[in-house]
């Protein structure tokens, strides 16, 4: 039992019931996650990637086969796993520090206002948010809120962290700032990470393992091994052996799109 991968997936499949009848949506999807690792997953738009994080985070249950963490089956929603979106979704009538305290709020621990507040102050200041406590979410740029929305997902230490897209919506200079912060937070705190995101370049910079999805009803298609240690740069994107990555990523993407054949009988 003591291998058990942190998440695991397990031939999991599941279809959405619509008004037009079944929509198939994940396909014998088996992955694996290990203790502290970080895995990265891609895949075409509306295969089925947050399909996966709902089924993770024990928000739904699949129609066959089993999502463990810690090797125990996943029933409904646990305090162990951390969250944050595409959206940041703040509370505007919080001010920073209280909507990164929220999950202590809920989440029982029997920590003091004092602790709670040192950890979230912890937690700010690694992200490059100290002195901005006290702001509401709307006072803060984009970036600014992502990094809180991180701060909320870590704060009762989770030990499963997902993203959803969490950089999906900001600007390539602040998208690579939050790849940086990312790692640092990794080095800081324990846990282990499925990201979903459609940035291949995201996927490598961050992740011990990119998994890519075959076009919907999803599946694991291609698995790769990311080694490019734990100090990263974004310079170490642009290595031979990371091109080579980003390229073998980019063909198993368009053969997930179907666009694979099409475009090799076009050269
Ligand atoms: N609650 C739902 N009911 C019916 N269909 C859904 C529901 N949620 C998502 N879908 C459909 O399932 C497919 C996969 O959705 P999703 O997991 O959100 O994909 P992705 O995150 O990869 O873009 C999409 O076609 C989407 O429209
Ligand atoms: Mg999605």
């Amino acid at each position: 039992m003591e291998n058990q991968p942190q998440i695991e997936l397990r031939n999991v499949t599941h279809a959405y019931v619509t008004d037009t009848g079944p929509l198939p949506v994940l396909d014998n999807l088996s992955l694996a996650v290990d203790t502290g690792k970080f895995t990265a997953v891609v895949g075409p738009s509306g295969c089925g990637k947050s399909t996966l994080t709902r089924l993770i985070a024990g928000l739904m249950t699949p129609d066959q086969g089993e999502v463990s963490l810690s090797g125990k089956p996943v029933r409904s929603p646990r305090s162990t796993v951390g969250m944050a979106f595409q959206n940041p979704v703040l509370l505007e009538w919080r001010n920073i520090l209280d909507n990164v305290l929220l999950p202590l709020e809920i989440v029982n621990n029997n920590l003091q206002q004092k602790q709670r507040e040192d950890r979230a102050f912890e937690l700010l200041s690694l992200v490059g948010l100290e002195g901005f406590e006290d702001k509401r979410p709307s006072e803060l740029s984009g970036g600014m809120r992502q990094r809180a929305s991180l701060c909320r997902a870590l704060v009762h230490r989770p030990e499963v962290l997902i993203l959803d897209e969490p950089f999906g919506a900001l600007d390539a200079f602040t998208r690579e700032d939050l790849w940086q912060i990312m790692h640092e937070l990794r080095r800081e705190e324990q846990f282990t990470c499925l990201l979903i995101t459609h940035d291949l370049r995201e996927s490598v910079f961050l992740a011990d393992q990119v998994v890519v999805l075959s076009g919907r009803p999803a599946t694991s298609q291609y698995v790769l091994n990311v080694d490019l240690g734990d100090r990263r740069s974004l310079e170490d994107l642009y290595t031979k052996e990371s091109v080579e990555m980003l390229a073998v990523l980019r063909q198993q993407i368009q053969i997930a799109q179907g666009r694979h054949v099409a475009l090799e009988e076009k050269a």
